[in-house]
């Protein structure tokens, strides 16, 4: 990753004009923010991924839990959610609460005053006063960088965590998914060298996008992009995936790549942004998982979703060992607890304590 730099010295015409692989380096610094998936690294997803492990290790013991929750019991985070979220609203809760921090939320605007006509610069402005972190999810593009942006140029900058921005990204999916995958592939040399499928509205969808682009920083990958035309990945992610050297395959051929697949990475279609019902006429009938597939999928395959699903996954194969997607939807507490505590930099007092007391697996 690049030298830190700060938001506060860029103004937001520059600074949006970015591409993203160099908005990254603006998030690093005090506070860090996560707003992207091209922020990360490697090395910084391992260590999120290690420390995931830890502590879900050490709250299995109550002495565990209890000394978690001191972490972080001076501060507290706003949840906003100005889009609906069962997973990713309850996960980043339950992780606030498993290191002790309090959470406010609004979860509609229609109860903040934005409905007197605050603009959503301002209700955001709001709440930095009483927390020291926002959680936000937000039907605009790009409207949490704006966030981060505009707070570095009041005095007071807290940390903001992307927890989906339009339909462009969902960074902290794409971190419950690398975790996922991660232990999926443990005994199995891990991610690297993996044939993982994308299937589904990947035009749309944020989680797909947001993925893509991390798995870039493994070796010898290969991602298959498995959709209908009309609804098949951006040409911006592809283009992202030819600067990093990351091989891919665009197909509308789920029964012929299903064979070769070590992940298989299910999405919903997201009819929330159609301007007038148009992905109803789309024949998706063959992007779909059910029992009469098991049978070609390989052994070793993790089939995945971000959830929620409709039909493109049958709850006939919910109990078979391959389907990894209520598990993955559980990482994301762990993940996100990682997550929190990294950017409150406070990640050394839980690695001394996993170290001292080595709690069992
Ligand atoms: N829950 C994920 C998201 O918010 C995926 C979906 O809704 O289909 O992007
Ligand atoms: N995966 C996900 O973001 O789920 P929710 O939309 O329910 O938060």
């Amino acid at each position: 990753m690049a030298e830190e730099k700060k938001l506060r010295d860029i103004s937001w015409k520059e600074f949006k004009a970015l591409p993203l692989t160099e908005k990254g380096a603006y998030f690093q610094g005090d506070p860090p923010h996560t707003l992207i998936a091209q922020q990360f690294t490697r090395a910084k997803l391992e260590e999120l991924c290690t420390l995931a492990t830890r502590i879900k290790r050490i709250n299995k013991r109550r002495e565990g839990a209890n000394f978690l929750k001191t972490l972080l019991s001076d501060k507290r985070a706003m949840l906003y959610f100005a889009q609906p979220s069962s997973r990713t609203y309850l996960s980043h809760n339950a992780a606030c609460q498993i290191l002790g921090l309090d959470t406010m939320d609004v979860r509609d605007s229609s109860t903040s005053s934005e409905v007197k006509g605050e603009s959503p610069e301002d209700s955001v402005r709001t709440f930095s006063s009483y927390a020291d972190m926002i959680i936000m999810r937000h039907p605009k593009g790009g409207f949490a960088e704006r966030v981060a942006w505009m707070m570095a140029h009041t005095g007071r900058e807290v940390p903001v965590l992307n927890a989906g921005s339009g339909s462009d990204q969902h960074p902290t999916q794409a971190l419950l998914d690398i975790y996922t995958l991660a232990r999926s592939f443990e005994d199995i040399g891990g991610i690297d060298g993996k044939h993982v499928v994308f299937v589904g509205d990947l035009q749309r969808g944020r989680t797909v996008r947001s993925l893509a682009w991390m798995l870039t920083l493994y070796k010898d990958m290969t991602l298959y992009f498995v959709a209908p035309e009309p609804l098949q990945i951006g040409q911006d992610i592809l283009d992202l995936l030819d600067a990093a050297g990351t091989k891919y395959v665009v197909t509308d051929d789920f029964a012929s790549i299903m064979p070769i697949a070590d992940a298989i990475y299910m999405t919903r279609i997201q009819d929330e942004w159609d301007a007038a019902g148009e992905s109803s006429t789309i024949d998706t009938s063959s992007f779909r998982i059910g029992a009469e597939h098991m049978d070609i999928i390989k052994d070793t395959t993790a089939i995945m979703h971000p959830l929620p699903r409709r039909q493109e996954i049958s709850t006939e194969i919910d109990n078979d060992p391959r389907a990894v997607y209520w598990r993955q939807m559980r990482n994301g507490m762990w993940i996100r607890a990682a997550l929190i505590l990294t950017t409150f930099g406070r990640q050394d007092e839980a690695n001394q304590y996993y170290d001292d007391y080595k709690p069992g697996t």
